[in-house]
């Protein structure tokens, strides 16, 4: 079936996007921006305030992706940009210790409930890049668990099975095939792969009694987010604490998405689960570039200057002008006793709710996961997506497109892609919640 994707204008889009293909490869600078997502193309957006973002036509849209999360207080919002203001004009970065990067440890250290310590890098994959290499040198182990459908940044080991594939291809989830999503990843490095079902403690143990001798960690996302918006089963996340403890393994959260949008402290604080460590992205920077990873000092320890460390190295680690930012951006989250929290869960809800009834009132096979802050659409005749099988068989993302495409013309923006997330922000309003209904609404009629 043809897409129908015109959006109210996208000339000087298109024309950007040809000239783009002349010198960045398709066009962008990672491919969930471009075709293989946006079809004919990318929008180019030019400008955000708040939760609004114009496009390069001049087309103006709410914005629900939010910089794949990584917006918790929406666009250009004013204590953050007088942040940026004032520290740039004292320097940008010195690769030097800063009070900057003491001011944000320190709420960090508070906030988390696992972090005795923490240790700053530039991106998520950077993060669990370290948590690997840490856990590692704990236990002296080279393998680890890894869930089918977690994602956990671009590095070479976790790079099995993290994109979605037809049914067929997927193997017995006893024995699932195990499909690498990179070219150019040594075979041999996923020896230390030891794939696993998600949301199933039964299966994980059976596991856990073959290899536990010779695994590092389990690294988790604490809800799944990178097949949409998959929660945990109910206490699923404290058997995997349990086992993690029982079989002597370390127990990762990988909080990249999770992180700072749930809780102060992250889905471990929400769930009431404390990993060995975690790692975070996205929401902790407001915008900039950041990833951390959080945990026990006997364990962070390991990166002190040494014989047998863990090196970590990075000119931009800690960097200064972030490290403004994400102060402000952590006293606002805090401020008047948390309220933004009880915003965002408040408003996630409201939309979650909202969208329920209309996919019920127009009589659409649709599921709606997740809760507050973040959740995603399945259209799909089951009752609940519970894991990457499930999402892989029963999820129609050509239709989902087809609903996103339909929404960019009512108005809102979101990435196509299923594989992602809603993401409401301090920036949004009850206004706004409004206006998605009205489009969702709106949209149904044209997929229908
Ligand atoms: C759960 C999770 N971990 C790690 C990463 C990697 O983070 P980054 O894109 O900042 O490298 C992502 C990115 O989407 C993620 O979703």
């Amino acid at each position: 079936m043809k897409v129908d994707t015109n959006i109210r204008s996208r000339t000087r889009s298109d024309e950007l996007f040809d000239h783009a293909q002349k010198y960045l490869i398709e066009g962008v600078n990672s491919p969930s921006r471009g075709r293989t997502v946006f079809e004919p193309g990318p929008i180019f957006i030019e400008r955000g305030e708040g939760c609004r973002i114009w496009d390069a036509d001049g087309n103006e849209y709410i914005d629900f992706m939010m910089s794949f999360g990584a917006l918790i207080h929406g666009h250009a919002h004013p204590a953050i940009v007088s942040a940026v203001s004032q520290a740039i004009a004292g320097g940008s970065h010195f690769a030097s210790a800063t009070s900057a990067e003491v001011d944000v440890a320190e709420r960090f250290c508070r906030m988390v409930p696992s972090a005795e310590a923490i240790r700053f890098t530039n991106s998520g994959t950077e993060a669990t890049m370290l948590a690997l290499r840490l856990a590692r040198a704990a236990t002296g182990h080279t393998k680890f668990v890894k869930f089918e459908g977690h994602y956990h940044g671009w590095y070479d080991p976790y790079l099995l099975n993290a994109h979605a594939h037809p049914p067929r291809k997927l193997g017995a989830p006893e024995n699932p095939a195990r499909i690498p999503d990179s070219a150019g990843v040594p075979p041999a490095t996923f020896n230390d792969v030891v794939l696993a079902p998600w949301n199933d403690a039964a299966r994980l143990e059976a596991i856990l009694q073959k290899h536990a001798h010779e695994l590092a960690a389990i690294i988790t996302e604490p809800i799944m987010a990178n097949m949409g918006c998959i929660p945990p089963r109910d206490g699923y996340l404290a058997q995997l604490r349990e086992l993690a403890t029982k079989y002597g393994v370390l127990l990762i959260f990988d909080e990249v998405v999770t992180g700072f949008r749930y809780a102060p402290g992250g889905c471990q604080e929400f769930y009431g689960v404390r990993p060995d460590l975690s790692t975070f992205g996205k929401a902790l920077g407001a915008g900039f570039p950041i990833g951390a990873i959080a945990g026990p000092r006997s364990i962070l320890n390991r990166m002190k200057w040494g014989e047998d460390m863990v090196l970590h190295y990075g000119t931009f680690n800690g960097h200064r002008l972030t490290m403004k930012v994400v102060t402000t951006s952590l006293d606002l989250l805090m401020a008047e006793n948390k309220a933004a929290y009880r915003k965002l869960h408040h408003l996630g809800d409201q939309a979650i709710a909202g969208l329920r009834s209309i996919f019920e009132r127009r009589k659409i096979g649709a599921v709606v996961q997740g809760f507050g802050p973040m959740f995603q659409i399945y259209f799909t005749d089951r009752t609940a997506i519970h894991d990457y099988r499930d999402y892989c068989s029963f999820v129609d993302t050509r239709c989902y497109s087809r609903f996103i495409y339909a929404l960019h013309k009512q108005k809102i923006y979101m990435t196509p892609s299923n594989g992602l997330h809603w993401i409401i922000t301090t920036a949004h309003g009850e206004s706004d919640i409004d206006g998605l209904l009205a489009a969702a609404d709106q949209a149904c009629a044209e997929i229908s």
